[in-house]
């Protein structure tokens, strides 16, 4: 940013001089209706070179006895009119981030006038500049509680207005964006350098979702001709340099607006739906009616640029943001409690998009992969807390993997339970009935339980921290011809919880025969008891049982599996979900011995070199992920006491080097039989892309001839990113001879492009043998920019998955650093950061006490209730 600091205090003289006061808990149970209701919204938002001034007319209605409460933060109070009159400081009370009026009449009309400083603005919070220079642009970011920061407001998701904006600014500013229609647009009278344009939404909508854009942009025009007949203009809008990279995103808005209309009857409502990408942003996205705003990394596209995950990506979260205009918009919260009310069901809904845009398989393995990796180890640590939190001092610390994704996972299991065609007949009710509302989980549950099958139980899922451990054992009766499998589930006690209970878990089952290896029975068990038996009839011979097929439910597996049944189901399951799942059992048995089996790896690389070739030409996506070893991450999270993260890494490393020797004489034929054809962006392309990088990585770590030849060949003819960046990467991790030369021509290459650029930035910082040098001098490189999440993110975040040299002194006091100088100026970021350390506790000594020293210690140096909130948590494990 530009505006040196200094100038925000020219501005902002006398910013409200109100005593700081403890950030409080805010609790569910709590929840009570505003006094006031809120009827239409007047915005005129002017913008000059140092501040903006926003006026705002609110129309509201009384609803319930009490005082008229409105937020307001780092708001500069010019004025305020109660239906005509000017109030005097007598007539109000302010307090930190309130403005109270009490003995108000039952309609009222308020005027309201404050500046505000969106130049210096770096929580991007509220109205922000984003860029530098001449090239700068202000947008919004609302949810959850931005637009106290915009003026005053009953700014709670409960309160519903039709709001109308008037956008005004210096003429370079050719771009003025706001909800919903434009209704008029043109010059200021007597201003000839200045314009206007006024927008009106005319949906109820709180106040999370408004948006305005005041920019300099390029855009992409489409349309789309909604089942109701509705012609929608589509538009995104990027800066020139990067409209050529809208192509992508554009084609997966129009492909999630026919998916949501086919999968769930619901179509879009306005006549216009725009998409604005800009470079500095805390998240992926932000649905606001008909104006998303999105982080550029998870809009743009281009093949040259953006590699297949990425992209992949892209368009799940153009689908995302898409959904939630039903899941959100249209029906949304009534409390910040209920998040995962619109977010765990458009997550569920964002992934059965993506599972229809490749194979189902991958996408199941990659959702769970996450959900094992992130959220796992979130409800093992100290910031657990329920997909449903009951009490919170900051909000923003609960845009979660458990929200989101546990979330996820709980609609996918009712959806499940009642079979899809019951659960479509439940969203279509809960569409019907609660359309226009702001809703709780209990209201989606009844909802979802009007055909006979009732899933009101499942409310103890959002409601209990933890991940359930499911154990069981088999016992097979040849005379009865039965088998009796046993499954008992056990949740651990968060502390401040109640005792856990048995919760509903669907755990989908088949048994399979060990001399054919065909299926002989298969059924959805419902294990909502501590401990249950299940019994099968007419089995003849002991079968090998597969659970948890599909990941059914969100839980631990412990069975009492051999290793050669897992072997034996990597080879006979049906699905690649499921074999890929009994590899992962494999592995994770390998690789915490000592924990609990003596797994050797030979079962583990013999499965594997049955399979491997079959699937490498059958199903390449599947089988680069059968290669997966899980995250030093994942591998933590199940490590309760004395983790060792030198132990953890060498482990993961040897096992892979032993994969890799394994087939040391046969990289080099899987790797010939997938050449770099011309690009193309489908399943199976990308899938051979996928594979041929995963080899690559193998035949390097195996030492095999002319493997780093193979690198620059691949990276000097690549066709996508894909391929330039994962021969990359392998050069980089390898240190590889020419791999400095190949890291500056990348540079050279890409250096005008943002996003490349942040690839560039991760790959050294997440290099295997990285230090806390090399990520200084990446942190000291003229490119680097503390303004940019995602520049921030792309050094200090890649490092933070790298547990060897986090959590040692130098690298604690580098990270705390890092949160220290962020924690006044985006404080959103900073604990994002801060979350990573969760599980310092856990670490073997000398490290546990150097974590719990350096985390004392950042404890003296914020002030951000977003970092104390999780400091405090943090430090309580
Ligand atoms: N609702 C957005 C999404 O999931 C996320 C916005 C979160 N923003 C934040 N500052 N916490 O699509
Ligand atoms: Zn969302």
């Amino acid at each position: 940013m530009s505006i040196a600091e200094t100038d925000a205090q020219i501005i902002n003289p006398n910013m409200p001089d109100v005593p700081p006061t403890a950030p409080s808990k805010i609790n569910l149970k709590d929840y009570k209706k505003t006094s006031f209701d809120v009827e239409t919204v007047n915005l005129d938002i002017k913008l000059f070179e140092e501040y903006a001034q926003v006026n705002s007319t609110l129309e509201m209605l009384r609803q319930t006895e009490g005082d008229l409460v409105l937020f307001g933060e780092e708001l500069e109070l010019l004025t305020i009119q109660m239906n005509g009159h000017q109030l005097d400081k007598e007539d109000y009370q302010q307090e930190a981030g309130t403005l109270t009026i009490a003995n108000a009449p039952d309609e009222v009309t308020l005027d309201i006038q404050v500046r505000i400083c969106p130049q210096t603005n770096t929580a991007l919070e509220g109205l922000y500049m984003a860029g530098s220079g001449d090239d700068t642009m202000f947008v919004t970011q609302c949810e959850p509680e931005g637009f106290r920061k915009i003026t005053f407001y009953p700014d709670r998701p409960d309160v519903l207005a039709i709001f109308t904006t008037r956008l005004e600014a210096d003429k370079r500013y050719a771009t003025l964006l706001a909800n919903g229609n434009l209704v008029e647009a043109g010059d200021v009278v007597d201003e000839p350098n200045r314009h206007y344009a006024i927008w009106h939404d005319p949906t109820n909508k709180p106040s999370y979702l408004f948006a305005c854009v005041v920019a300099d942009l390029d855009v992409l025009t489409d349309s789309y001709t909604t089942s109701e007949g509705r012609e929608v203009t589509l538009e995104l809008y990027a800066k020139s340099a990067d409209i050529d990279k809208c192509d992508v995103g554009m084609q997966a808005l129009k492909d999630a607006m026919e998916w949501d209309e086919v999968n769930y009857g619901r179509a879009y409502d306005l006549d216009r739906y725009m998409i604005v990408a800009v470079s500095q942003f805390n998240m992926g996205a932000m649905e606001n009616k008909g104006l998303n705003i999105f982080n550029t990394a998870c809009v743009l596209s281009s093949p040259e640029t953006t590699t297949d995950a990425r992209s992949f990506s892209v368009k799940a979260i153009i689908a995302h943001e898409y959904f939630h205009n039903w899941t959100g918009n249209r029906i949304t919260c009534r409390d910040w409690f209920q998040l995962c009310l619109k977010e765990g069901f458009t997550v569920y809904r964002d992934q059965s998009f993506s599972a229809d845009q490749q194979s189902s398989a991958v996408q199941r393995i990659d959702d769970v992969a996450t959900l094992r990796a992130h959220q796992f180890s979130e409800d093992a640590g100290p910031l657990a807390h329920p997909v449903r939190p009951e009490s919170f001092v900051e909000i923003n610390n609960f845009y979660t993997t458990t929200v989101y994704e546990k979330g996820a996972e709980i609609v996918r299991m009712i959806a499940n339970t009642l079979g899809l065609d019951d659960f479509r007949k439940g969203t279509d009710e809960y569409f019907r009935r609660y359309d226009g509302q702001a809703v709780t989980v209990e209201d989606f549950l009844s909802a979802l339980s009007i055909t006979d099958n009732k899933i009101e139980n499942f409310i103890d899922w959002y409601r209990q921290p933890g991940t359930p451990v499911v154990s069981g054992h088999q016992s097979y009766d040849s005379t009865a011809q039965t088998l009796t499998i046993t499954l008992s589930q056990q949740t651990r006690h968060v502390s401040g919880f109640d005792a856990p209970k048995p919760l509903p878990i669907p755990v989908a089952t088949a048994l399979f025969d060990k001399n054919s290896g065909g299926i002989v029975a298969e059924r959805m068990l419902l294990l909502d008891q501590a401990t249950q038996t299940f019994v099968f009839e007419n089995i003849t011979s002991e079968p090998v049982v597969s659970l948890l097929r599909d990941f059914s439910a969100p839980v631990q597996l412990n069975y009492d599996y051999q290793d050669e049944d897992l072997a034996f189901l990597l080879k006979y399951e049906t699905n690649g979900f499921n074999r890929w799942q009994v590899t992962q059992m494999l592995v994770n048995r390998i690789l915490l011995q000592g924990q609990s089996s003596k797994s050797s790896p030979d079962i583990y690389l013999q499965a594997l070199s049955q399979a491997l070739p079959v699937l490498a030409s059958d199903d390449a996506m599947l089988a680069a992920r059968l290669l997966d070893i899980p995250s030093a991450q994942e591998l933590a999270s199940a490590i309760q006491k004395d983790y060792d993260p030198e132990l953890v890494k060498m482990q993961r490393e040897s096992l892979y080097q032993q994969v890799a020797d394994t087939f040391k004489d046969q990289w080099s034929e899987l790797y010939k039989q997938l050449p770099i054809d011309a690009y193309e962006d489908s399943a199976e392309a990308r899938g051979k892309r996928a594979l041929r990088n995963v080899i690559l990585d193998m035949a390097l770590t195996a030492d095999v001839n002319d493997a780093a030849e193979w690198a620059e060949q691949q990276y000097n003819h690549a066709s996508c990113m894909t391929e330039r960046f994962g021969a990359l990467k392998a050069m980089v991790n390898h240190q590889v001879a020419n791999a400095d030369n190949y890291l500056q021509d990348f540079y050279q290459r890409f250096q005008a492009d943002d996003l490349v650029i942040d690839l560039w930035f991760s790959v050294q910082a997440s290099a295997n043998n990285v230090s806390v040098d090399v990520i200084e001098s990446l942190l000291m490189h003229e490119d680097f920019d503390w303004n940019t999440p995602n520049r921030v993110r792309s050094v200090v975040g890649a490092f933070s998955a790298q547990p060897t040299v986090l959590w040692t002194q130098d690298g604690l006091d580098m990270y705390t650093g890092v949160i220290k100088k962020l924690d006044d100026a985006n404080p959103v970021l900073a604990s994002r950061l801060l979350q990573v350390l969760a599980r310092w506790n856990t670490l073997v000594e000398p490290r546990r006490q150097m974590a719990h020293d350096s985390l004392l210690d950042l404890q003296k140096n914020v002030t951000s209730k977003h970092v104390m909130e999780s400091l405090d948590s943090v430090l309580n494990a």
